[in-house]
């Protein structure tokens, strides 16, 4: 699992010109992460916002998800669970929640707060 905190100084540190003038246009509210690649297929990469931690996960198809690190039952970090499918399984008591909602599946009962996030030019952005 890698870690990267988002800020606006460093929020560009891959950068090009030409992401850096299409980020602006198309959203200030969108930040680039990282490229696809640097998150593990079947795993996650933590950013850290102010408003706490986000897990953006990977699946086996190159889809990208992003929920906040905790999982709806008591926390646990789903950026260390094992992702399939659309679903993550939390390490500590292997609840599933759902990547592209964070509801638990079943008949386990919570959610946890998702973020949109997106994949353009192979660069991961999270919307803020
Ligand atoms: S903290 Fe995730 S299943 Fe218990």
């Amino acid at each position: 699992m890698r870690t990267e905190t988002v800020t606006p100084a460093n929020a560009g540190v891959q950068s090009s010109q030409s992401l850096d003038s299409d980020f602006r246009r198309n959203d200030d509210r969108w930040k680039r992460i990282c490229a696809l690649t640097d998150i593990p297929r079947l795993g996650a990469r933590v950013v850290n916002t102010e408003g706490g931690d986000v897990a953006i996960f990977r699946n086996a198809a190159d889809e990208v998800f992003a929920l906040h690190d905790s999982c709806p039952h008591k926390g646990g970090p789903l950026s260390q669970g094992i992702v399939f499918g659309r679903h993550v399984s939390c390490p500590l008591h292997q609840w599933i929640v759902c990547l592209e909602t964070g509801r638990a599946q079943e008949p386990d009962e919570g959610c946890t707060r998702s973020f949109a996030v997106k994949v353009e030019q192979g660069q991961v952005f999270l919307r803020m």
